[in-house]
């Protein structure tokens, strides 16, 4: 069995983050999430988060069946290791991972690469490396002449040639959990940091005359941490870069990716274009020639085929095929808007559906209601849907005609083919067929205006 240990337990500090390190977000979605999904997706099927700093806010944020351990105070990853000590022993035949929670680009595939090359060569410790161009920081790999390795030196600790090094630690190990075990015990905190270095267990495992490897990525970008903003910012950059090429190798056309920010999960259907500043996150599903954007932003949508979200923000809302909406529309949680809808400029949808063919094509609000298809909204049609205290819904039926500026004030129907007469307020259902007309009746007054010379310069 495959297990992983996720050290999450420090602070950040050149993050100026509030809380956890591994909460700040990459691509819109905390660090460990990304972890989280590369271990799972290489098969480890128990998994302890290491926590620390602010450490409620990770259990919270932790997904369902994933242990933690508490590191406090916070003595270096290998002290944060001995934290798991109790789940290390409930695995001790098994293949142990263990990754820090701020290197979000590892995939499961270089894990599963590393843990191939752990099981040919019967390994106890198998640990990820890259050669790198920037060496700051890093934990040097050094190896004797004939590329033997030695031990893994912290930048800190490293004199002059060590520094030159360019082959860097990862910070992802494959362990056997019994030689894990015996490393634990024999790590010290004598460096210069006197922290506990999980590193120094590959100098305990080669002393003890066991077998140690270096699995060598080829894509170096894998093995990139954040320790500050800066940083966080070229790993978004390559995430981002990422999933936009894997969207065009699947037939999404991007004619410039500008602004275009796509969450790992979302999926999209051949032939669909995406223009930019166009941010699509979370569980959404868009189809197939579509066309998204420019400037709109949607989160957990299910976004049928043929469909045209110009300048729109849509959340948490589903849209069928054909739809035509935008620009300037928000389309609000708890929404649907049925086949073939046309939305047009300025129109807000929240909590409502929208039947088949109906049309709203300027300045409108449709909230807590349920439309029927080809209905017509004139301009500037309003559900009036709150009382101040409470929320109510409307009903409008099929073919509904609703003339310009129609307040309907909830809860209100209106039953199929009825007509509103511009302007009205209606407070009362309509009956099936009606025409109704909710407004002052007009007046004319004649030669008014000569009479009361109300313009300024008459006399
Ligand atoms: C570590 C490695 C270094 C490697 C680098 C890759 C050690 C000693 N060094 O250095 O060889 O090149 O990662 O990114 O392991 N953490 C805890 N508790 C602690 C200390 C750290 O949980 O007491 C967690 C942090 O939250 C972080 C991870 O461990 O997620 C790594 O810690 P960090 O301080 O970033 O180590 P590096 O200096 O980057
Ligand atoms: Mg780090």
């Amino acid at each position: 069995m495959k297990c992983a240990i996720i050290l999450a337990g420090g602070k950040g500090t050149r993050m100026k983050a509030n809380g956890p390190k591994v909460m700040c977000e990459m691509l819109f979605e905390p660090m460990i999430s990304y972890v989280i999904r590369a271990v799972k997706e290489a098969g480890c099927e128990d998994i302890c988060v290491i926590t620390g700093y602010e450490h409620e806010v990770l259990e919270n944020y932790l997904p369902e069946g994933i242990k933690t351990a508490y590191q406090n105070p916070q003595l270096g990853t290998g002290h944060a290791v001995m934290m798991a000590t109790d789940f290390i022993k409930e695995h001790e035949d098994d293949k142990i991972l263990i990754l820090n929670g701020d290197g979000p680009l590892m995939d499961a595939e270089t894990i599963n690469k590393a843990f191939a090359y752990h099981e040919e060569n019967k390994n106890a410790i198998t640990l990820v490396s890259a050669l790198v161009d920037d060496l700051k920081g890093i934990g040097h790999i050094k190896r004797d002449e004939n590329g033997t390795l030695l031990r893994i030196v912290e930048d800190k600790d490293a004199n002059a040639e060590e520094k030159l090094i360019n082959e860097s630690n990862a910070g992802v190990y494959w362990f056997n959990g019994k030689e894990l075990l015996y490393a634990l015990e024999r790590i010290t905190n004598n460096n210069v940091q006197n922290e506990y270095y999980l590193t120094d267990s590959l100098e305990i495992l080669i002393n003890k005359g066991e077998n140690v490897g270096a699995y060598v990525c080829e894509n170096s970008e894998v093995i990139l941490g954040a320790n500050d903003r800066v940083q966080l910012n070229n790993l978004t950059t390559i995430m981002r870069r990422n999933i936009n090429n894997k969207h065009m190798e699947n037939g999404v056309d991007m004619p410039c990716t500008d602004g275009i920010m796509i969450g790992m999960d979302v999926k999209i259907g051949n032939g669909t274009t995406i223009l930019p500043n166009t941010i699509i996150i979370g569980n959404t599903v868009i189809g197939e020639n579509c066309v998204i954007g420019p400037n709109s932003y949607i989160k957990d949508g299910i976004v049928g085929n043929n469909v045209i979200l110009d300048n729109v923000k849509l959340t948490d809302s589903e849209v069928e095929d054909g739809v035509d909406c935008g620009p300037f529309v928000q389309v609000r949680t708890g929404s649907k808007l049925c086949k073939n809808v046309h939305i047009g400029d300025f129109v807000e949808v929240k909590n409502s559906v929208v039947g088949e063919g109906t049309k709203c094509a300027h300045l409108t609000y449709i909230g807590d209601s349920d439309v029927g298809r080809d209905v017509n909204f004139g301009c500037g049609t309003v559900t009036v849907n709150y009382d101040g205290k409470n929320k109510h819904r409307c009903k409008i039926g099929n073919h509904v005609f609703l003339g310009c500026n129609t307040n309907l004030i909830a809860p209100v129907e209106i039953g199929d083919f009825a007509f509103t007469a511009a302007g009205s307020t209606i407070t009362d259902n309509v009956p099936t067929n009606a025409l109704s007309i909710a407004r002052a009746k007009q007046v004319n007054k004649e030669g008014w205006v000569t009479i009361k010379k109300p313009y300024k310069g008459m006399e």
